[in-house]
């Protein structure tokens, strides 16, 4: 039977493809220290799980389509600690950002039409376009400058009369980086100009170090009808399987439209809003051990990694992510490989997510590979004696 040509073209997660390998290797006794995925280890929080617990309604009804009330409620009075006013009715609860990315798409392109979108970026945003049949115009930022943006000059030939909407994420995955407000800025003014919309994806909002703050895109002046925030709580409050997350924009005619497509899949998952609710009414100092724990991790994977003079890397400011670029790797697919099937040390390997499939351009990335730091630091250092010894091997090999 045919298949459409959407089923054909969707792209093989780069993060999970290599899984096949990994249980091989287990299975021959190896032991893996995965830095592929960006599943946190940090625990979800008590509150979260009692309030799911304490559920006792005799019947699991269908909730909201735009999510529980006091959910939204809850989530109004957590921007308000960042100094930024969002209405619960500016709120929509998804399911998961993932959702939110796609009722954003669906919302501001039509078929054929174009979104720009810095590269390397999260993967999963091109399985999104291709559901909603955009075209993503990449636009490429590079190791060398920490993955900031480009000069307006490379944003401005993106532009295509078909182009309908900037997607940033920032702090970012990939590449861990923090776009300073100079930056989100030049993108309002760049917004403006071509009358864009502004899509930012701020899940990984809390997740910055060295004392900097993320400064949300709500926070731009003036942008209100064009400003999109895709948001969720899986990274936030380490609940990934959860599945609960939100749209939030103050352009009222845009969260209508979007309420139609929440409509249409009726609502997300009740148990786990209870959860989030609960999640959202933490003091803020529920993030400050987080933040230490990961800051520490980022500093023992850059500290590990930046021994080696061939690596190019910029110390990232947020997430927990980072795009290493290495000298002597021309194929970080086949690298990844080898480190799965061909090398260990002392019966230890390292399991990287090859960046080819971080950028839509064809070629991009082939030198680099994404490491997440969701391991222990203990772990992580000594992960990345076991990374390097593995360089080594795979560059000596070559
Ligand atoms: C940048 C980014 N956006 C969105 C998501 C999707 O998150 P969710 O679990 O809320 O669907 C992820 C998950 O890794 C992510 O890294």
């Amino acid at each position: 039977m045919q298949l459409s040509r959407r089923a054909e073209a969707i792209q093989e997660s780069p993060i999970r493809k290599l899984a096949p390998l990994a249980t091989a290797a287990r299975a021959r006794g190896m032991k893996i220290y995965n830095l592929n995925i960006g599943q946190p280890d940090v625990p979800t929080p008590p509150e979260f799980l009692q309030a799911v617990a304490g559920f006792t309604d005799p019947v699991l009804a269908y909730g909201p389509s735009d999510g529980l009330p006091e959910l939204r409620q809850a989530m109004s009075e957590y921007f308000r600690r960042y100094a930024i006013e969002i209405e619960p009715r500016e709120i929509l609860i998804t399911t998961g950002g993932s959702e939110a990315i796609l009722f954003a798409f669906n919302a501001v392109a039509d078929e054929g039409q174009e979104i720009i979108i810095p590269e390397p970026f999260y993967t999963n945003y091109n399985g999104y376009a291709e559901m909603a049949n955009l075209k993503v115009i990449p636009v490429r930022t590079r190791a060398e400058d920490g993955f900031h943006l480009p000069p307006d000059g490379a944003l401005e030939k993106a532009v295509t009369p078909r182009t309908r909407a900037m997607l940033i994420c920032s702090p970012n995955n990939p590449t861990g980086t923090v776009l300073s407000w100079d930056e989100m800025e030049r993108l309002a003014a760049f917004a403006r100009r071509h009358d864009l919309f502004l899509i930012a994806d701020e899940v990984y909002k809390e997740f910055t170090y060295d004392g900097a703050r993320h400064r949300s895109v709500l926070e731009l002046p003036g942008l209100e009808e064009r400003v999109i925030v895709v948001d969720s709580i899986s990274k936030r409050f380490s609940a990934c399987g959860a599945r609960v997350g939100a749209v939030i924009s103050r352009n009222r005619s845009l969260m209508a439209a979007i309420l139609k497509f929440g409509q249409a899949r009726l609502c997300p998952p009740t148990l786990e809003q209870l959860g989030a609710i609960a999640a959202y009414r933490l003091p803020e100092t529920y993030f400050d051990s987080v933040r230490e724990e990961y800051q520490r991790r980022r500093d023992v994977m850059f500290d590990g990694l930046t021994k080696d003079p061939g690596i190019v890397l910029r110390k990232p400011a947020g997430a927990f992510y980072m795009i290493v670029k290495m000298a002597g790797v021309a194929d970080s697919d086949d690298f990844a490989r080898f480190l799965l099937e061909d090398f260990n040390l002392d019966g230890e390997t390292v399991m990287v997510a090859p960046a080819g499939g971080f950028y839509a351009t064809p070629g991009a990335g082939t030198d680099e590979v994404r490491m997440a730091y969701v391991l222990e630091a203990a772990k992580i250092e000594r992960a990345m004696e076991v990374f390097l010894a593995g360089l080594a091997r795979y560059r000596a090999r070559s």
